[in-house]
């Protein structure tokens, strides 16, 4: 057993759903990103069918990975969106996303992509400032539309997460400070090109235990009561994203009692509509970086596994010193050693595992594993790198869903002096 239910192993080989990785990597090279449709669909059905008869929405965070094939894939599975740029929103309606369930979250909205999303039709901007409320009613009025408005507010929680990807204290850049919230819906109503629709936080990411969601909706219920008693109108409460993964050992919650323990919070409040934007738990564990051994080195000090994917591929471990297993294509039973897992690129930091005792051989594969949320969406042309192809296993079959980038495409766009 893998540990990983889409990708385990059928004798002794690796296999995603009914394809052997091994397969994959000899069709379409290495490094490459390879996904499970089934994965996706589980999960996503599983956060759709905890809310029971509770009316929701589910918008997936399309920056944990924005494949055209994997938005379209959730876009008929009913799913709507979470944005963060006019890019995405060009991604999720070129995926035939349905903009009534698309909300545009991010502290830096532009002009030009609040027109975008504005003539889309989205169901909300999650305003996280003054300053942007202000230019959005401004926008809204040049165009002659009303934008839908939710407030995305900063409980000031603790998320007990990475400081990179905690977004909920009140130190960081999100939201709008908890204690001036009410005072700024109040401002919105006045604004002519406004209709408030919602009220929206988040508090960071990767969290793997529920006490964080709790304090944070807990709070928000608590404004949400005081908003309706000043009569503004909400229809919905968007608890954002955040769910985590198990990557190793940890133990978060399962999707059924997080959402489970949202539902309970907001009971009282069953006129409002739920939303949640996951990205990590939908897609996270449905995804996984193949990569091949090129060289071995083994030194007075340390063993190196060069591997050909890098930090520009996966950029996770140097970033956040995070922990991706990382697993052996072909099963063997010989001893293993210690090995540090590096890419070619030229820093330190680049390296995909370090300490990880495993039999290896040039020119194996290892599968990198977790590596659906943030992987490719976060991947780079460091060292002209070309960026990794990616392919969608369904069932028996492997389908190419990003051609591998040439060198010629890093290029193409530059140009020397007269
Ligand atoms: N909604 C908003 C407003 C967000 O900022 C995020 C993530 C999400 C939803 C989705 O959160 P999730 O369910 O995926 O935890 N690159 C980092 C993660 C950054 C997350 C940023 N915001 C990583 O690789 O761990």
């Amino acid at each position: 057993m893998s540990g990983f239910p889409w990708f385990d192993y059928r004798r002794g080989r690796l296999h995603a759903e009914s394809v052997a990785l091994e397969h994959i990597a000899r069709e379409f090279g290495t490094p490459c990103y390879v996904y499970s449709r089934a994965a996706i669909v589980a999960a996503y059905r599983e956060f759709d069918a905890a809310f029971e008869e509770r009316d929701h929405l589910v918008c997936y965070a399309v920056k944990a990975n924005p494949n055209l094939a994997i938005l379209n894939l959730l876009a008929r599975l009913g799913s709507g969106f979470d944005i963060v740029s006019g890019g995405e929103l060009q991604r999720v309606l070129k995926a035939g996303g349905d903009p009534q369930k698309i909300v545009f979250s991010g502290v830096g909205k532009q002009a030009g992509e609040m027109r975008a999303a504005l003539a889309a039709g989205i169901l909300s901007f999650n305003v996280e400032s003054e300053a942007e409320l202000m230019a959005l009613d401004r926008v809204a009025g040049e165009t002659g539309r009303i934008a839908p408005v939710s407030l995305r507010v900063n409980p000031d929680v603790d998320a007990n997460t990475h400081p990179y990807i905690s977004t909920g204290l009140k130190e960081n850049k999100f939201g709008i400070p908890f204690g001036e919230a009410e005072e700024l819906y109040a401002r919105a109503r006045r604004l002519p090109n406004l209709r408030i629709t919602g009220l929206d936080c988040h508090i960071g990411s990767q969290l793997t235990g529920l006490a964080p969601f709790a304090e944070a909706s807990g709070k928000m219920l608590g404004l949400l009561t005081r908003l309706e008693a000043l009569g503004l109108p909400i229809e919905h409460l968007d608890l954002g994203g955040g769910l985590g993964i198990r990557y190793s050992d940890e133990t978060p919650p399962a999707v059924r009692e997080y959402v489970a323990a949202l539902c309970a919070t907001t009971k009282g409040h069953s006129r409002h509509r739920i939303l949640i934007e996951p990205g990590r738990a939908l897609i996270g564990n449905a995804g996984v970086l193949l990569t091949r051994i090129e060289y071995l080195k083994h030194t007075p000090h340390r063993n190196f596994a060069i591997v050909d994917g890098a930090m520009n591929d996966l950029i996770r471990p140097a970033l956040y010193d995070a922990y991706h297993e990382i697993l052996p294509v072909m099963r063997n039973r010989r001893r293993g050693k210690i090995y540090q897992i590096v890419g070619p690129v030229c820093e330190t930091g680049d390296f995909l595992g370090r300490d990880r005792k495993l039999p290896l051989s040039q020119d194996d594969l290892l599968a990198v594993m977790s590596a659906g949320a943030y992987g490719m969406s976060m991947s780079s042309n460091y060292n002209s790198r070309p960026r990794a192809a990616e392919v969608m296993v369904d069932g028996d079959r492997a389908c190419l869903v990003r051609r591998r980038e040439s060198v010629e495409q890093l290029f193409a766009d530059e140009s020397m002096l007269p």
